[in-house]
């Protein structure tokens, strides 16, 4: 999604800053083209070498602007070229400049240079970023447009307290830019209420073991990124997942559950409220029939397991949804994908479904990268072929729009 975008990176004055190093890094390797500015407090905790040596560039310095030896003012060309602007850490000085347009160096001069949207991802200490003067500034940036945010999360701080005002992690900032790259600030959800399930349910036999399924919660997690990224109000409610993929910084909110049953109820209380519901997970079809609620000793476990189904919750999302309501399903298959996926969508009153191949490379349960056939009730198919889960969520989200539920109807 970054390719050959170019990505102007500004970095502040801040110990967050280290961590800029290996979004460069990641950036150039997910081929996009990479520009860096460090102002002149940046260089305290970052040098113009290292960032050069990872972005495959010149790092610019204030020493650059006031010293063009460049045929176009050097803020310019770099505020033209940019596809997309991050600034990270963004310090409470340089929030503070670009509320009231304020351009006193090569940073904030390109920002006024330019026009493609500008990601911020603000690191402070806790008591300066709670200052009300800090967040009412924050609250004035954001209104304008042009400025989208990431963070800041909760978490150890560099001055030892733990608290609000840690910046965003690398992963965050890069699947953030991705999105950006891909809708270019569009908020064509906005408004609009998205309830997603991602993940895999555990049924329990006994306290430690489960039936499950390799479900990572990955699509779930891609899903409510883009929908939240477009300005849907997001809720997901995912089964286990790994604390690495677990975000510090998502701007939606969270419900982690174990068991089908428990999924059900949640997705029951907002039913009501949501305008489109994403059922991504990898929902068990059946549970023990029996439950310990002690450990079982290995010579007490059965040797047969007597099975009990749980609700098919799409199914049941599909008898009771409104008209306004939009109901998407997922259909994990192996070798024709199409008609059974057809079959479900028929048979679950669904409105569209996506046919998902999880016996091919570079698609399925914990990959990166999916593969799918979206097909929708009049029956028409868009094949998705392989790309990463973020960008078969936004096309996911495309697709919803054809059939006229997106804010911009
Ligand atoms: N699903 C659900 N509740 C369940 C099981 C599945 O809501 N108890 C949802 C999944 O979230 C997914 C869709 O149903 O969106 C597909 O599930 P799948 O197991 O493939 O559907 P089945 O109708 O059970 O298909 P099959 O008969 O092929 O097993």
């Amino acid at each position: 999604m970054l390719k050959s975008k170019s990505v102007l990176i500004g970095v502040c004055g801040g110990i967050a800053a280290y961590k800029v190093c290996e979004v460069i890094s990641s950036l150039f390797q997910a081929g996009a083209d990479v520009r860096v500015i460090l102002t002149e407090t940046a260089q305290r905790f970052i040098t113009p070498l290292t960032v050069a040596t990872l972005s495959r560039h010149q790092a610019y310095t204030d020493k650059d602007f006031w010293q063009s030896p460049h045929s176009r003012p050097l803020h310019i060309a770099l505020g033209e070229e940019a596809d997309l602007l991050l600034i990270a850490p963004l310090t409470a000085n340089s929030l503070g400049k670009l509320t009231y347009g304020l351009a006193d160096n090569l940073l904030t001069n390109t920002v006024l240079a330019s026009r493609c949207p500008i990601l911020l991802a603000p690191a402070m200490n806790t008591e300066m970023w709670e200052q009300s003067v800090i967040q009412r500034n924050w609250q004035q940036l954001r209104r304008n447009t042009r400025y989208h945010s990431i963070g800041p999360g909760s978490g150890l701080l560099a001055c030892d307290r733990t608290g609000s005002g840690r910046m965003a992690e690398p992963t965050e900032i890069i699947t953030k830019l991705q999105s950006l790259a891909y809708t270019q600030g569009q908020q064509d959800f906005k408004g609009k209420r998205i309830l997603i399930s991602g993940g895999g349910t555990r049924e329990h036999l006994d306290p430690v073991r489960f039936l499950g399924n390799p479900s990572t919660g990955k699509m779930g997690l891609a899903l409510a990124q883009a929908a939240s990224d477009r300005g849907a109000v997001v809720t997901l409610v995912h089964g286990p997942i790994a604390p690495e993929l677990q975000p510090i910084s998502a701007d939606y909110k969270l419900i982690s559950v174990v068991s089908a049953e428990q999924m059900e109820a949640v997705i029951m209380t907002h039913l009501v409220e949501s305008d489109i519901i994403i059922m991504s997970a990898a929902v068990a079809d059946v549970k023990p029939a029996h439950y310990s609620n002690h450990k079982l000793p290995k010579k007490d476990l059965p040797t047969e397991l007597k099975l009990d189904p749980v609700t098919d919750i799409l199914a049941k999302l599909g008898s009771l949804k409104k008209v306004h309501q939009t109901l998407i399903g997922f259909a994990a298959q192996t070798g024709d994908i199409v008609n059974p996926a057809l079959d479900k969508l028929k048979r679950k009153n669904l409105d569209i479904i996506v046919a998902n191949p999880v016996d091919q490379t570079e698609s399925g349960f914990g990959t990166d990268t999916n593969k799918a056939v979206f097909i929708n009730a009049k029956e028409q198919q868009k094949i998705i072929d392989s790309c990463s889960k973020l960008e078969l969520a936004h096309r996911l989200l495309d697709f919803v729009k054809i059939r006229g539920v997106s804010s911009e109807q």
